[in-house]
């Protein structure tokens, strides 16, 4: 797709939270915000759904809270500093490097996002002229009734390394001209049209921003919506291998398709 939107995504602090945050500009409700203290059943609950759980390669499956804490204290163990960085950096108007996106966790939050600068309360969004907004995947969400910061789901993207599993604290750290990209809804949020435009973000607000000039994507070949979702979002299909697969996830040699997108020209 690359976006049917044309308002950018881009990383922007709330003052009121202290921290920083991108909406995503077709469906503002939603925005990406840093891991919470408070996050780790919500990665229990996002990671030990069969459905997400057996696309999932290299992470544990099933997976438990010892799990998510593990990936809390290794992963975001200097979240704060980074988003101070961050913090800096927009004010600077400079380029943060480009390291793993820090804003990994999607939430539901209607009552005040920003669209295209401007705040916009609950209310006041049918009423503002937003061109860039899917109003049907709005409209699918506000049916759903779900409370102001419900967990939808979780994407990044991060520097490309051989093994993402022993060194995912060091490429929270470390920049790269090559990233990979992970992603997984929470099961009622899937099919409606979120994940497309979520992930379109995820590219133009981060690793676009940031640099980042090949952004690559490994997907099991049964595993539909996410290769249909990849190729709306500018990625070519360009190699497949046979893998053998986890055990505990079906096992099995099954075949996996990589997918890479390039960075768009016309991203100064
Ligand atoms: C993969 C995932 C993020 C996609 O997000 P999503 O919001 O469900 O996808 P969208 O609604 O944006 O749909 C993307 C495309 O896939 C199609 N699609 C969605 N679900 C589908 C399904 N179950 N079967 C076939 N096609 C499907 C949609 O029709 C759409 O195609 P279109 O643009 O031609 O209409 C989400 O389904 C998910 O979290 N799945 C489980 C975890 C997972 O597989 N992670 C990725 C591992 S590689």
């Amino acid at each position: 797709m690359s976006s049917s939107s044309s308002a950018r995504a881009h990383v922007q602090w709330d003052e009121e939270r202290s921290e920083p945050y991108m909406i995503i500009p077709a469906v503002p409700s939603i925005r990406f915000t840093p891991l919470r203290s408070t996050d780790g059943q919500n990665f229990v609950d996002l990671y030990n759904d069969p459905e997400g759980g057996q696309y999932a390669f290299r992470r544990p499956y099933p997976y438990d809270l010892e799990c998510s804490q593990w990936f809390m204290d290794n992963f975001h163990a200097d979240l704060d500093m980074i988003c101070a960085s961050l913090k800096s950096h927009l004010e600077h108007g400079t380029r943060p490097p480009a390291t793993t996106f820090p804003l990994a966790m999607m939430r539901y939050v209607p009552t005040c996002s920003s669209v295209n600068g401007s705040t916009a309360t609950d209310s006041s969004y049918s009423k503002l002229d937003r061109p860039d907004v899917d109003q049907a995947v709005e409209d699918r969400l506000s049916e759903m009734n779900l409370s102001p910061d419900t967990f939808l789901g979780s994407f990044t993207s991060f520097p490309n390394t051989n093994d993402i599993a022993n060194s995912i604290g060091e490429t929270s750290k470390s920049a790269s001209r090559t990233h990979m990209v992970a992603y997984d809804l929470m099961p009622f949020m899937r099919g409606k049209g979120v994940g497309t435009r979520a992930l379109d973000a995820v590219l133009e607000g981060w690793n676009d921003w940031v640099g980042v000039e090949e952004t690559i994507a490994h997907i099991q070949e049964s595993n539909v919506a996410s290769r249909t979702m990849i190729r709306r979002c500018g990625f070519d299909e360009v190699d497949s291998e046979i893998w053998q697969w986890p055990l505990e996830k079906g096992g099995g040699e099954r075949r996996v398709f990589k997918y890479v997108r390039g960075r768009p020209k016309d991203v100064k």
